[in-house]
């Protein structure tokens, strides 16, 4: 007999439930339900365990079942779990601000906490509108971004993003929003080579904003290493040169850390490995590992101060979610950040990370691997019908996929497009761990190539 809590049961019910971006009626046949997390190792209500090569969907840093932030969260549940968001906050609120306030670099001092990272970059959205409006300049709404990139799902953060079939759907989306080319260097969209091309794709946005107007240019937002692409590292002059095309223009730069923050890179986040500080960080995902939905933006402290008048000035913030700022997800983020620094995570990510990015570079033995790319923990793979050409396999191919299924039913969870595979684990992975990871890719990248060859 079925009940409603065993998995027939649950499967059953799925007809009550929409996933993301997921046709429900195949994910039914085959659903993965997972029970319980550990380290790194999730399991589902039938007892397949899996490693959870992405951190769910780069979220999970610290990794599954993190006992002080349980506790911690405990704790917190006991003492207090809302408070009215509008004219009232909570402590692990304000003490996490200051955290992110701490963690990042000058000059970026104020934060403003919502529930996810569509929610932060639409909140960076409209800061800097506002901030222009405040600043006299009416005008300065527009927004540059870049094609392939993926802000969220939220019709501001949807607007700025430039991924084709997600955005169609649901245009026409929120004027004043331009993509730009990105730094795809394997598949340069101007069709140059690094470093010949001189970094053509950034020097570029600077003549978009002259003919838009520098005064009606708000901002540029960019993902600094774009993982909806398939992990595209840019050459490393790109973000300075677009910082500098920033303070030329006085257009506000915006980074989307919601994936790069919190270890992922290496570093905390990923303006430290390019050694460029924006005006707003959008962050997510790690930054509460997954215990609690969680973002934020932090803000400069020239951006902060066009918010700071009399009161008569109503110079607020005209923005705000119910639950942002929640004590238990603020709990959640304060115990995980604190569980990474406490514990040398970001240092151990970093040297697991190059052994990552050095053993990686063997699944060049398969001829349809064609790029290898990545930094830190994350680490993608572009497939091709032949390198020399770099051509893609023809679109029902799918080799990307194909490789991801046969990963999975060796009991290793990856990220995946048609054309490329993408591997996030926490940050708490040990070499042996990333070894056995690579070794299940490498088997079932020579399994897909042999019945690619046989199609
Ligand atoms: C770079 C980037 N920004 C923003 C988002 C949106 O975050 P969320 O799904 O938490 O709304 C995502 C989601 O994958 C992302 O990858």
């Amino acid at each position: 007999m079925t009940t409603d809590d065993d998995h027939a049961g649950l499967k059953k019910n799925l007809e009550h439930l929409f996933l993301d971006m997921t046709q429900m009626k195949s994910f039914r046949q085959a659903a993965t339900i997972i029970r319980h997390g550990d380290g790194l190792i999730v399991t589902d209500t039938v007892g397949n365990q899996y490693i959870d090569g992405l951190s769910g969907i780069w979220v999970v840093n610290i990794g599954h079942g993190n006992q002080a932030v349980i506790d911690a969260m405990t704790k917190q549940l006991q003492r207090v779990t809302f408070n009215m968001p509008i004219g009232t906050i909570n402590e692990p609120a304000i003490r996490l601000a200051r955290l992110i306030a701490d963690i990042t670099p000058a000059p970026l001092t104020t934060v403003k906490l919502v529930n996810s990272g569509s929610e932060a970059t639409e909140t960076a959205l409209k800061l800097a509108r506002q901030y222009f409006l405040q600043m006299g300049h009416p005008r300065k709404t527009k927004i540059i971004s870049r094609y392939l990139s993926w802000h969220g799902a939220t019709m501001g953060a949807l607007s700025m993003s430039g991924t084709t079939g997600l955005k169609t759907p649901f245009e026409p989306l929120l004027g004043g929003c331009l993509q730009v080319p990105p730094p795809y260097c394997y598949r340069c969209p101007y069709g140059l080579r690094y470093p010949d091309c001189d970094v053509a794709c950034a020097r570029m946005i600077e003549k978009v904003i002259d003919w838009e107007g520098p005064q009606t240019v708000a901002a540029i937002i960019v993902d600094p290493v774009m993982v909806s692409a398939g992990i595209l590292v840019p050459p490393d002059e790109y973000l300075p040169i677009l910082r500098n095309i920033c303070d030329r223009t006085n257009t506000l730069l915006i980074f989307d850390e919601v994936i790069t923050g919190f270890g992922r890179v290496g570093k905390l986040f990923a303006m430290e490995v390019f050694g460029v500080v924006p005006d707003i960080v959008a962050m997510g995902k790690g930054m509460s590992s997954g215990y609690a939905p969680l973002a934020a933006i932090i803000a400069s402290q020239r951006i902060a101060d066009a918010f700071w008048g009399k009161p008569d000035e109503h110079l607020e913030f005209m923005h705000g979610h119910t639950f942002g700022a929640n004590p238990l997800s603020s709990t959640a983020g304060l115990a995980s950040i604190q569980q990474m620094l406490a514990h040398d995570m970001l240092e151990h990510a970093e040297l697991v990370g190059k052994h990552l990015q050095q053993q990686a570079q063997n699944l060049y033995r398969h001829e349809m691997v064609g790029d290898v790319r990545g930094v830190g923990l994350m680490m993608g793979v572009e497939f091709v019908t032949d390198r020399q050409t770099r051509e893609s396999f023809p679109a029902e191919v799918k080799a990307g996929l194909k490789v991801q299924d046969a990963c999975k039913r060796r009991g290793l969870l990856l990220r995946a497009n048609p054309d490329w595979i993408a591997l996030g684990p926490p940050l708490i992975s040990t070499q042996v761990d990333i070894d056995r990871m690579l070794e299940i890719i490498d088997a079932c990248i020579e399994q897909v190539q042999e019945e690619i060859q046989d199609l």
